[in-house]
């Protein structure tokens, strides 16, 4: 089947089979490898994408369900070459380590935001409870959201 996706404003068109999951449709049809595969079965966050503007985990949702819908993945996640708010937290606050994690989590730490701008820190901690990080490094991952959170707030 053919699908067409607006990926990071820009329309892909592909053929790819039913079973095709947005996240292989991302990877393997657009060359977007920023959106990493952990478990392939809803539980890492690894996967995660802005799905018309919320999180959702690409693992979980078929190329042909986003069929007509916009997606963001982290190299659309900032228009210019400056790097998002969540981002440059993420690099200020030292909240990641080997990195595999973090697309996922930026892009969930923004749709987090969006909902809520200024969380306490045990919101922080419940709303990306659904991302995984191997390395442990949580601390810093909700204090790179906090920051985020300041950041945006003083401006
Ligand atoms: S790869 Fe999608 S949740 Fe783990
Ligand atoms: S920084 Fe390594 S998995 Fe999170």
């Amino acid at each position: 089947m053919r699908v067409t996706i607006t990926v990071n404003d820009t329309e892909q068109r592909h053929e790819v089979e039913d079973r095709t999951l947005l996240v292989h449709f991302l990877r393997e049809n657009c060359g977007l490898t920023g959106t990493n595969t952990g478990c392939d079965t809803t539980s890492c966050g690894a996967c995660t994408v802005l799905f018309d503007g919320e999180s959702v985990k690409s693992c979980t949702v078929l190329a042909a369900q986003a069929d007509g819908h916009a997606v963001t993945t982290i190299e659309g996640l900032s228009a210019d070459e400056e790097l998002h708010p969540v981002q440059r937290a993420f690099q200020e606050r030292h909240g990641l380590q080997c990195g595999f994690c973090t697309p996922g989590m930026v892009l969930a730490s923004v749709s987090l935001l969006q909902e809520n701008p200024s969380p306490t820190e045990r919101e922080v901690r419940d709303g990306l409870e659904g991302n995984l990080c191997r390395c442990t490094g949580y601390q810093n991952i909700v204090d790179s959201v906090l920051t985020a959170s300041r950041e945006e707030a003083a401006r």
